[in-house]
């Protein structure tokens, strides 16, 4: 299994803190948003990680992780030039991913929870053609949505529909199988232009292949596309993470624990930051 972490968006609502650097590199409290959705790829036990960035910011993505080997990942980066959706991510990173299956998150996703990583296994193991997760909002016009029936079985998945059927959201992180590029190809842009992820979607659902797990009100799944939700974002991260003594989305601690890497050259990776909080508690651990 491989991670793709999308993080190619212009990130025009967050201008001007995002004019001059990708906004997945944006601080959310004490780390770039992109160790939120990194941590996530790496709790589901994916090693293998391609970063789809933009032209102007793959050199400060390739500064901050290089190759990925002081975490024990491989990661490999890849320009999307034009954006043309979510799903274009499949076209672009065909060769890469040949004919393994792929997990793909967006960039500015933030998920938290007890048992994710257990969860996100389970649902890696018993995958049959694409898993995707759902998720309880107020304003659910803003997403995918996804209509169950009684038995929550999936009926419909519509993307910003003015009418949601439901208050279901789709996250941006999806299970695919092998199939995904051959699918990929055969989604036309929609009004706005893009290759739909929920369009991508929809083919696994005709073909009953498309599993939806719930994430239940032990979990948090965060937007970080505005000032106010980056701020929010920012505050539950600072929160969590003072009152538990324990940090969010701490990538060297979840490569220990995944036994990615070993203690030691964790430390050897980290002695040459110093006076630093973050890498303080790595030290400590
Ligand atoms: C995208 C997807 C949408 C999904 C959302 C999750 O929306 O198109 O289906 O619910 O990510 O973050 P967009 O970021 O394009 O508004």
């Amino acid at each position: 299994m491989k991670g793709i972490i999308l993080a190619a968006g212009a990130g025009t609502r967050l201008y001007p803190a995002s004019i001059p650097i990708s906004k997945i590199l944006l601080p959310i409290y004490d780390k770039p948003m992109i160790y939120y959705p990194l941590s996530t790829l790496m709790l589901a036990g994916i090693k293998d990680i391609l970063i789809i960035t933009n032209e102007v910011d793959i050199d400060n993505f390739k500064k901050l992780f290089g190759n990925g080997q002081q975490f024990g990942l491989n990661i490999e980066y890849k320009i999307q030039y034009v954006q043309k959706g979510i799903a274009d991510a499949f076209l672009i990173a065909e060769d890469w991913i040949n004919n393994d299956e792929v997990a793909l998150i967006l960039g500015d996703n933030i998920f938290h929870g007890h048992g994710f990583s257990t969860l996100m296994k389970n649902a890696l193991k018993n995958n049959k053609g694409a898993t995707i997760f759902g998720y309880t909002v107020k304003d659910p016009e803003r997403f995918g949505v996804v209509e169950f029936d009684n038995n929550k079985k999936v009926l419909s998945i519509e993307e910003k529909p003015k009418h949601p059927k439901s208050n279901y959201a789709v996250t941006g992180l999806y299970f695919y199988d092998k199939n995904v590029c051959q699918y990929a190809k055969k989604i036309i842009p929609s009004q706005r232009g893009e290759l739909e992820i929920t369009d991508l979607n929809r083919i696994y659902l005709e073909q009953r292949n498309l599993n939806v797990e719930i994430l239940g009100r032990g979990f948090a799944w965060l937007d970080t596309g505005t000032h106010d939700s980056m701020l929010q974002a920012s505050n539950f991260v600072q929160s969590m993470e003072l009152n538990k003594g324990v940090k969010i989305a701490c990538v060297e601690e979840i490569a220990i624990n995944q036994n990615f890497i070993s203690k030691e050259n964790c430390l050897k990776f980290i002695s040459k930051f110093q006076n630093n909080d973050y890498y303080k508690y790595i030290e400590r651990l």
